[in-house]
């Protein structure tokens, strides 16, 4: 059977900065707290006259297109995971795939959230392996900021989030690295703990004036106990992905958790007993960006030129849903 390798990535970040003392003037909040509590010193935000999910996901994929030394129509199918698109339908994988000028191969969009681009890599992976496609761009993209209410009410998640979209392509490979196993979990009896309830369907109407100014179309995140669950779900689906492959802990020379908190990190590095320097941190920079933080992480790596031949990489991820997902790569 074939493998499926990555073969090149790329992202792109909104230029505006947006530092934790602007958020201070805005919230009751201060550098101090968020920096304490989530390592998050700066994060992006998008420019509605220019940027959109779409088009910012585009720009990652054709850097990854590019250096996966690739033309355009090389690929063959779109995997794209958001939660926030840029219409309530149709997903951004078509957006996109317009915007790329790819008109006729398949997009197909995916919504789990903060372990969404795993679950995207996994489902390119299948398909790879079955023969079905050869060359596949797997993007994870998001604007949380348009979202968020910055005031005292929303300040425990307004503080966190960020903007920004990664890509990788995803080839066929007859060599013996590549994807060696993906690993996805859900657990929806904890749906309402991290959600965005409106606009929703079930509802007489989807979307009224109560609505607007509740707190109903805003990310709810009960926090601390997300945090709870976090740091024991990526424990077990990181050792799980080693498990499976008869690997150890000790083989591992990078690991990419999805940027959800500094403190779930180190947690992580002391719990697994992991050297300094195996577990990536963007999230001081960008912020959490939900299913865009892995890529987007990935290709800053990709880029500081740390990834060698053979390498063990492990990406985990845990998120709303609750869902979460590992993928063991061999680079
Ligand atoms: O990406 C998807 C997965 N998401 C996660 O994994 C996130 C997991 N959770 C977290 O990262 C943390 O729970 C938070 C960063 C969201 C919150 O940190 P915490 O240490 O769990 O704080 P807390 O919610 O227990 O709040 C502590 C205090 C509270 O005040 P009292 O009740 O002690 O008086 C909050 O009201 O901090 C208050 N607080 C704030 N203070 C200043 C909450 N948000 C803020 C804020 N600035 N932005």
């Amino acid at each position: 059977m074939k493998k499926s390798k990555i073969t090149g990535v790329g992202h792109f970040l909104p230029e505006r900065i947006v530092t934790n003392h602007e958020l201070a003037k805005l919230m009751d909040t201060s550098d101090d707290w968020i920096r304490e509590r989530t390592g998050i010193s700066e994060r992006r935000f998008f420019d509605p006259e220019k940027d959109t999910v779409a088009n910012m996901a585009a720009r990652a994929s054709e850097i990854a297109i590019q250096n996966a030394g690739l033309e355009k129509k090389d690929i063959e199918f779109i995997v794209f995971a958001t939660i926030t698109p840029d219409y309530y339908f149709p997903g951004s994988g078509v957006l996109m795939q317009r915007e790329l000028g790819m008109e006729g191969i398949g997009a197909l969009d995916i919504r789990n959230a903060c372990s969404g681009f795993i679950y995207g890599l996994s489902i390119a992976d299948q398909y790879i392996k079955t023969g079905m496609y050869n060359n596949i761009l797997v993007i994870g993209a998001e604007i949380q900021s348009s979202g968020l209410e910055f005031n005292d009410r929303g300040r425990n998640t307004a503080v966190i989030f960020g903007d920004g979209a990664g890509a990788v392509v995803l080839s066929a490979s007859e060599s013996q690295g590549g994807i060696l196993s993906t690993h996805l979990h859900a657990d929806g009896r904890f749906a309402e703990e991290l959600y965005g309830k409106d606009p929703g369907s079930s509802r007489k109407e989807r979307l009224t004036y109560e609505m607007v100014d509740g707190e109903s179309t805003k990310p709810y995140m009960n926090g601390n106990l997300v945090f709870k669950h976090a740091i024991v779900r990526f424990e077990e689906v990181i050792k799980e992905s080693l498990d499976k492959n008869n690997l150890q802990l000790s083989d591992l020379k990078l690991l990419i958790p999805h940027q959800a908190n500094l403190r779930i990190s180190n947690f992580l590095e002391q719990r697994l007993k992991l050297e300094k320097g195996i577990v990536f941190n963007n999230i001081m920079k960008y912020g959490n960006t939900t299913g865009a933080s892995i890529p987007i992480a990935l290709s800053e790596v990709y880029q500081e030129n740390r990834l060698r031949e053979n390498d063990l990489i492990c990406l985990a991820a845990f998120g709303s849903g609750f869902t979460w997902a590992s993928a063991l790569i061999k680079w």
